[in-house]
């Protein structure tokens, strides 16, 4: 299959602000960004296979939720399991409700507060779903719930109004590898296994949306992201009693947590993560002597001081970001072009895994060979 590329300018969709998330009507500025999503919007109406596409999280890979076949075409492009279930994405409430939800059913009110407050944007709410629902059974993979968000990139907005079609979309990287944030990167992964790419430009947030379950009581996340846990508690109404759901270590236990037990953003390089190093230079000494003669990559945050001849002997040292909200951009696009310099390791100054560095610990942790830490000495 040859894989196509199609280059789409953001910044020539707009939204009546009036719509709010209630309902989506695009309107293009650029007659070719219009006419490349229109192409994107009838393979996605065939039902038939999936496409790579922009949102502000990072590159999904959609088809319609609405079909057994174009959702077994995600599953089998990508190689992911099956009892891995995916996100619904859909542009509008109107359309969530026209195109999904049974005539009678309503959003329960303890989500109210959060669609309000980040939707559009990078948070996933789960719903209940019928015995007699239309989406494909394989986009819950047997759970009782359905995920579903509202994206804010404007090139999945539209294109998800423009075909009218809610979009299954996980993350379009081939399964295990770092998410894609560039077009360039599904294309790595996926080229010759997908019909079309829509290459919208780089995905501003980097990680994953977050993904909270309020029909526990109390309410769970289940994965932290784009969204932090302090900005899911401030929203009040029975969030501020959220709790955060514990790993699955055991790969034989049913899957609680979809999706936790398995490994994830790993680059082929091994990565070892360091956690509370403080300027790091100790940390990072008695690391490299441990493995002599290899290919090693330095990223750093905001706290290592490492003297130059220290440095001297890494492979490649780069800068993930001086802040959180940079490092998370960054991650995975760094750990993918250090794979193409075919590192042996790659040494990770890490961020306390707590407040606003919860998502990018846990993606950092999920790809790390071996974590270094003071606490454990
Ligand atoms: O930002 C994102 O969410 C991206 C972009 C493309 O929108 N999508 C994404 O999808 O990350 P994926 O499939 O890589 O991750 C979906 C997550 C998994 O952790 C999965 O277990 C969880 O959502 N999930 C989906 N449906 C669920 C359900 N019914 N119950 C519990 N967890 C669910
Ligand atoms: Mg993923």
């Amino acid at each position: 299959m040859n894989t196509k590329i199609l280059h789409v300018d953001p910044s020539s969709i707009r939204f009546n602000k009036d719509e709010g998330i209630e309902t989506c009507t695009p309107v293009f500025t650029d007659p070719k960004t219009k006419s490349y999503l229109e192409e994107a919007s009838s393979i996605l109406r065939s039902h038939k296979s999936c496409i790579g596409f922009p949102t502000e999280t990072v590159y999904g890979l959609g088809a319609s939720s609405l079909s057994d076949e174009s959702v077994k075409s995600i599953y089998s492009a990508k190689n992911r399991p099956l009892d891995n279930p995916l996100i619904t994405h859909v542009a509008s409430l109107s359309q969530l409700h026209r195109r999904i939800l049974p005539p009678s059913a309503r959003i329960p009110d303890i989500y109210l507060p959060l669609i309000e407050k980040f939707w559009p944007g990078p948070l996933t709410i789960l719903l209940p779903v019928e015995d007699d629902t239309i989406l494909s059974r394989l986009t819950t993979a047997g759970q009782d719930t359905f995920a579903v968000r509202i994206p804010s990139h404007p090139v999945a907005r539209a294109l998800i109004a423009m075909s009218d079609e809610p979009l299954a979309a996980p993350s379009a990287n081939a399964s295990t590898r770092p998410s894609p944030t560039l077009a360039e990167h599904v294309y790595h992964d996926l080229r010759g296994r997908i019909p079309l790419i829509i290459d919208g430009g780089p995905s501003n947030v980097g990680l994953e949306s977050s993904v909270v379950n309020g029909l526990t009581n109390p309410p769970m996340l289940l994965r932290p992201g784009g969204i932090s846990l302090k900005q899911i508690q401030e929203v009040g109404h029975g969030w501020e009693n959220i709790i955060t759901a514990k790993k699955t270590a055991n790969a034989s236990e049913p899957v609680r947590t979809p999706g936790m037990k398995y490994k994830h953003y790993s680059p082929t390089a091994k990565v070892i993560l360091f956690v509370k190093c403080g300027d790091g230079v100790k940390a990072i000494q008695e690391a490299l002597s441990r493995y002599p003669n290899s290919n090693i990559a330095l990223l750093t945050g905001s706290k290592f001081e490492i003297p130059e001849n220290v440095l001297a002997q890494f492979a490649i040292v780069d800068h993930l970001g001086s802040t959180i909200t940079e490092m998370s951009h960054n991650l995975f696009a760094k750990l993918r072009s250090l794979d193409e310099n075919n590192m042996d390791y790659i040494f990770i100054e890490g961020v306390p895994d707590a407040g606003e560095g919860l998502a990018l610990m846990n993606r950092l942790s999920k790809a790390a060979h071996e974590t270094i830490s003071n606490d454990s000495k």
